[in-house]
Parts: C-alpha cells; structure tokens; sequence
C-alpha cells in the first residue's frame, strides 16, 4: 500500500476499511494482487447492482468503443443519449405511467442532489428545504447542508445553512408519526420553521443505519408536501435502480415525487451517471442554466440502456430481487435470534439488509474481521452501529448463502470473543 500512503490524500477512506489492492472483479466477487477472493457485499454502496463486469453490458460498451462511438460530447445531441432517453421512456417510465422530464447534472450522486434542490429553491423562491434525521445526501455543499451527521457537516467550514431537520419516521418511536409534527410546524406561522422550497429523503436511509419508512409515512410525507405546496424530492440514488425488488424504491409506496434523483447503479456497470427526474411543469430551467462540461456521459449512456434492456423488460428480475431479499432477511433474522448475549436486529427491504448491533465498535469488528476471512461489508448509522449487506442484485443464491453462512459464523465468533473478553475483564477486576 506504499504509493496510496505515500501520494494519496489523507480522505481516502474506504482502502483503509479493506486495506489491500485489487485487481479484477467479477459478478460479486472480488480478487486483490495476490489472487485472493473476497465476495462483494458492498457493491461499491449499491453502484454494482448488476455485478463487477457484467458480461453482457461490457460488451456492448466494448462495441461501442470499438465503433468510434462518441465518448466525450458535453450535453450534444448524441446516438447513445439518445437511444437511451428512448429506452427509459419505454421501459421505465411509460410501463409506470411516469410523466418526468430527463436532466443529466455531473455525474455523481452529490451533483443531481445539488441540481434538485437548486431547481426547488428556483420555482418556488423560498430558501430552506426539509431533510430528515439521520439523511444522507452527499458532501458538495448543497447537498451537505441537507446531511443530518453534524461531523460530515462540520467539514465544510463555514455554516451550512438552508436546512431545517425533521425526525425520519421511528426516530421519535414506533408510535409517533413525525409528518404530523411536520405538518403542525408548516402550518402554524409562529412555529418558527419557514415555509421550504422542498422536502427531500430517502425511503430507506442507507448511509443513516438502513432506516426503513413505513408506506403509510411515506404517503402521509406526500399529504403534507401537497397541502403547503412543497416539492417532494426522493432521493434514490441508494434505493433506486432495483434495490428493493422494484426500479424505484416508491413504486410500491404509490407516491409520486415531483423530483426524483438517480445515479450508483444507473449506469449499470460501475461508471459516473447521474440524473433527475423533473416533473414538466417543473422543468423550469432556463436553457444553460445549470450547466458544465462533463453533462453527457456517452458510455453510461451505453451501459445503462443495456441495463435497462436486459433486466427491466419483465417482471423476472424484480421477482428474484424479492426472493434475495427474503432468503437475506431471514439469514440475517436467524442470525440476530441465534446471539441472545447481543442486542442485535434486523431491518431493510429486497436487497437492503441492515444487522443492527447498537454497538459501534461491535459492528466494527464484525466487518474487520469479515474482510479477513474474505467478506466486504460496511456499516451505517450515526455510529456505524448497522452492518448494511448490499450484495450484487444479480449474486447468484448459492453465492449470496455462502456470503450470507460466512457472516454467521462471524458474527458468533465476535460475539462469543467479545463476552468472553468482559468476562476475563470483570474476573481481572475483581
Ligand atoms: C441517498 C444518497 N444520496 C446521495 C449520495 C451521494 O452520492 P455520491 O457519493 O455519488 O456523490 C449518496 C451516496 O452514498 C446516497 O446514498
């Protein structure tokens, strides 16, 4: 690791987690320099959904390249932003009955969030938005205003303001429905909270701990939104593109946001893609007005209609999504009523899967201790206290099992380590 020591900015942060250095990838497998496996729970945070190297889309990426198609073509009218506006229009949106204009901010997460909120705080001319407890939206400073982890917020250096935070449903108990404070709050003209431009969250929080909101939230959050006049923007980018067994993680909420952002596994193989859905009569962008050099990513534009082609056609690929998802859900629950000497439970939809410890440092030596025996996971929530599965959505069973039967023995060997550690402590103690 001497060169990344040596010359890489100290932020790097992720090759400390899983500090060795790859080589190749394959479906949800991983291989380092030495030739050793690791299988990929991680999926680069849910950007592989369709796994590393998917045969098929890489070769249409490689005839593309092949035939000169355009790489680079600012936001030109291209042949591959073409075809694929087309093919999200006839696979995506019309079968949903989904009535969105297409705007392509940067290429990451952090910059559809910018250009959602920015285009919010535009039409309706008010300056704060609402985010919620525990949100994750991204680092740019737009985006970070609206990331509720005061530590992450604290790095921009100067105030970040704009944002009003409101409790994500059950962080104030199963029992209290947090739209209701919100609504109260817009309601009342002597609550102290400005009328926003926006509401913006995510339908499971991946990087607050897999926090999952009920449907009835979700459709309560919308009542509210459309009462005082505020947009709602999901942000899908964690969630989206097939996560929890459908290509929009609100499709089965029956919502409709006014904004929706995308990217990770949009492109469907691992490069730069991002994008926000504008409902029309929002779309009130002046020509160039939030504009850049890299707005037209032609080999995602290829990758990801291959995507779109190959997995979104039929119902097959949500429906295996879902089996995955349950055979995760109930490996985990075996796994958390197995260890009666820990607190730990389980929560996620498809295949988004969180192990809550309630104990940082136990989630900790959890996936360190996955990492050397050949797991990639990592943890969420304010303090990394949720081991978060994210395997390849296209992992085969037998894989997902093995990976999945891995993490058991893991996690009773920790644990087991762990008590019996306190155990030899308080005899010392005594
Ligand atoms: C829900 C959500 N929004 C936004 C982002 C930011 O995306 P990026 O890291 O590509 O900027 C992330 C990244 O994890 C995310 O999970």
């Amino acid at each position: 690791m001497n060169i990344f020591n040596q010359l890489e900015s100290n932020v790097r942060s992720y090759c400390r987690l899983f500090p060795t250095v790859f080589k190749t990838a394959q479906g949800a497998i991983l291989e380092n320099k030495e030739g050793q496996k690791y299988i990929d729970f991680l999926s680069g945070v849910g950007t592989l959904n369709y796994g590393h190297n998917n045969p098929q889309i890489k070769q249409r990426l490689l005839h593309y390249l092949e035939s000169d198609g355009i790489v680079h073509g600012l936001d030109l009218a291209t042949v591959a932003k073409e075809e694929f506006l087309e093919t999200l229009d006839a696979i995506i949106l019309k079968p949903r009955q989904l009535n969105y204009k297409v705007q392509f901010p940067g290429p990451t997460g952090t910059n559809a969030v910018e250009a959602a909120l920015k285009l919010a705080r535009k039409i309706t001319g008010r300056e704060t938005v609402i985010a919620f407890s525990n949100g994750y939206h991204g680092v740019t400073l737009g985006s970070l205003a609206t990331t509720a982890k005061a530590s992450q917020r604290a790095s921009a250096g100067i105030p970040t303001t704009g944002v009003t935070f409101i409790p994500y449903d059950g962080y104030l108990g199963a029992d209290i429905d947090t739209t209701e404070y919100l609504d109260k709050v817009l309601s009342d003209v002597g609550s102290g909270v400005s009328l926003p431009a926006a509401v913006i969250v995510e339908t499971i929080q991946g990087a607050g701990g897999v926090n999952v909101a009920s449907f009835e939230w979700l459709r309560s959050l919308e009542r509210v939104c459309r009462k005082h006049d505020v947009i709602l923007i999901v942000d899908d980018i964690q969630v989206g593109c097939g996560r929890t067994g459908s290509f929009f993680s609100f499709e089965q909420v029956g919502i409709s946001p006014d904004i929706v952002t995308l990217s990770k596994s949009l492109s469907g193989f691992g490069l730069p893609f991002s994008l926000v859905l504008i409902k029309p009569e929002l779309d009130q962008w002046k020509p160039g007005q939030h504009s850049g050099t890299f707005r037209g990513p032609n080999l995602a534009f290829v990758t990801a209609k291959a995507a779109l082609d190959l997995y979104w056609q039929d119902d097959s690929f949500s429906t295996s999504v879902k089996h995955k998802g349950a055979i995760m859900q109930s490996c985990l629950e075996q796994i958390a009523n197995n260890n009666r000497l820990a607190d730990l439970s389980v929560r996620g939809r498809g295949m988004i899967q969180g192990l809550d410890c309630k104990d940082g440092n136990l989630a900790d030596k959890i996936i360190r201790t996955a990492f050397s025996k050949g797991l990639i996971m990592e943890t969420a929530g304010a303090q990394g206290q949720v081991i978060r599965c994210l395997p390849p959505l296209t992992v085969s069973e037998e894989l997902l099992e093995e990976g999945l039967n891995l993490l058991l023995d893991i996690v009773n060997q920790v644990i087991e380590e762990t008590v019996s550690k306190k155990l030899v402590d308080l005899g010392a103690s005594k």
